[in-house]
Formats: structure tokens, C-alpha cells, sequence
């Protein structure tokens, strides 16, 4: 089975596909995980891309279509994958259908995750990780169960991404708007779009998506 969810930042995209990723094992690909992993490690990529993502701009799609495509090559994503802020523009989604065919492969399913911009921000400014496993907290929707210590592996150390402070969270909101929002309209064409309340609880828009993939 493979997905693509669909939304503007804070929807909830990262922490519905952790738990699809537990749910039926298939593999998350978050293009914005991937591209942060490559600017600390100080990759050539990791250069190209560091100073875009802090300012909210989009990372240019021919970097970003190679980089999705290595990736599903991999024998990880053989039982299905995730697509988790990819595509973000229309070129980017007429590569993934190139790409897909080429591979013999195909999407299931569009999920949009529909969320007010008020939300977005206020989920934005609360989020934290996990820097040992990753796993995303809130300050107030997602709190870890002992104060300061993660519930997956027990770290004592969080981190908050250098692009959610509230000027950056504004250009990462235009550029959803100008350059993404778009794509809803390109897989409703296809009739594979398939929407959720992203404003509800995390539990109930998991259980939202689990019903529309099955
Ligand atoms: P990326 O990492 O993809 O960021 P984003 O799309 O802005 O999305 P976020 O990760 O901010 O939000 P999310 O929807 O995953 O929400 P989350 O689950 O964490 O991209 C970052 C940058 O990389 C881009 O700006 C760009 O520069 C570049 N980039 C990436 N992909 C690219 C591409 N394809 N092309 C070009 N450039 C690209 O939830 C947020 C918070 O809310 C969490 O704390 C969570 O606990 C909480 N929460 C989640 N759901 C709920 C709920 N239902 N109720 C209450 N709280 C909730």
C-alpha cells in the first residue's frame, strides 16, 4: 500500500504516518526528515538545502524528485511507503506519476489533512522531539506521560526545529498556499483524494485515515 498524505505544515502529516508506519508496515518518507538529516550532516546536499528550509522556502523539486526516487528503491519500502510532505509542488507531482509508472508501482490513496491556519500555528510554536528516537511531542496536545523523559525510549533530551518560530512558519504557510495547495485539485482530477478533519484528535484522525486506506 502506498499513501501520500497531503497538508499544510503542522496538519499532523509526521505524527499520522509514525503511527500508519506501526499500523500496516509500511515505511514513512518525510522529504522534510530526510532534507534536515542532510543539513546536520553537513552532506553536500545538507549545504544546498540548510539556509532555504530556515528561511520556509521550497528546496528545488529536481533535488528533491532524486532524492524520493533513491529512496523508494530501497528494500525497506518493498511492502508499501508513506509519502509524507512530498509532493509540494505540480511538477513534483507529474514526477512522482513518471516515476511510479517507471517503477511499476502506483498511489492508493491521497489523504488531505484539512486544518485552520490558527491551529497550524499554535501546533507549530508547541512541537518538540525526541533527540534520541524522534518521536514528536506537543507542549500541550501530545505531552510525554513523565514530564521531560520520552515515552518510546526513555531520552531526557528534546529538540525544536530551527523553522517553527512564527516568521518562518508565515513563509512556510505562503509557500503551502502558493505553491502546494494547488496539488489537491491535480489527484481530485485523478479521483484518488480523499479527505480527513485534521482539526479533530490525534486518536480520531487516525481512526478517519485507517477507514479511508482500510
Ligand atoms: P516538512 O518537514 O515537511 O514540514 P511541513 O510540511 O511544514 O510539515 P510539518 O512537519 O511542520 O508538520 P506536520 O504536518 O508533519 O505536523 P506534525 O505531525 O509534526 O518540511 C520542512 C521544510 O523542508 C520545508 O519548509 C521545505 O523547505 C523543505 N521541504 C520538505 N519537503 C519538500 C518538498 N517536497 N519540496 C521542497 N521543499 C521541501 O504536527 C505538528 C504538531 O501538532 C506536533 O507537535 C503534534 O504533536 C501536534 N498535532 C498533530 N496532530 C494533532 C491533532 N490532531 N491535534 C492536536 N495536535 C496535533
Amino acid at each position: 500500500m502506498n499513501l501520500i498524505l497531503f497538508g499544510p505544515p503542522g496538519a499532523g502529516k509526521g505524527t499520522q504516518a509514525k503511527r500508519l508506519q506501526d499500523a500496516y508496515g509500511i515505511v514513512q518518507l518525510s522529504t522534510g526528515d530526510m532534507l534536515r538529516a542532510a543539513a546536520a550532516s553537513g552532506s553536500e546536499l545538507g549545504k544546498q538545502v540548510k539556509d532555504i528550509m530556515e528561511s520556509g522556502g521550497l528546496v528545488p523539486d529536481d533535488l528533491i524528485i532524486n532524492m524520493i526516487s533513491a529512496r523508494i528503491d530501497e528494500k525497506d519500502c518493498e511492502k508499501g511507503f508513506i509519502l509524507d510532505g512530498f509532493p509540494r509542488t505540480t511538477p513534483q507531482a507529474e514526477a512522482l506519476d513518471r516515476m511510479l509508472i517507471e517503477k511499476s508501482l502506483k498511489i492508493d490513496n491521497v489523504v488531505e489533512m484539512k486544518v485552520d491556519d490558527e491551529a497550524m500555528v499554535e501546533r507549530i510554536g508547541g512541537r518538540f522531539t525526541c533527540a534520541g528516537c524522534g518521536a514528536g511531542y506537543h507542549d500541550s496536545f501530545q505531552k510525554p506521560q513523565k514530564t521531560g523523559v520520552c515515552d518510546t525510549c526513555g531520552g531526557t533530551e528534546f529538540t525544536r526545529r530551527a523553522d517553527d518560530n512564527a516568521d518562518t512558519v508565515r513563509s512556510r504557510l505562503k509557500a503551502y498556499n502558493e505553491q502546494t495547495a494547488p496539488i489537491s485539485a491535480y489527484y481530485a482530477e485523478k479521483g484518488v483524494l480523499k479527505s480527513v478533519d485534521g482539526m479533530a484528535a490525534i486518536d480520531e484522525v487516525t481512526r478517519q485515515i485507517k477507514k479511508i486506506v482500510g
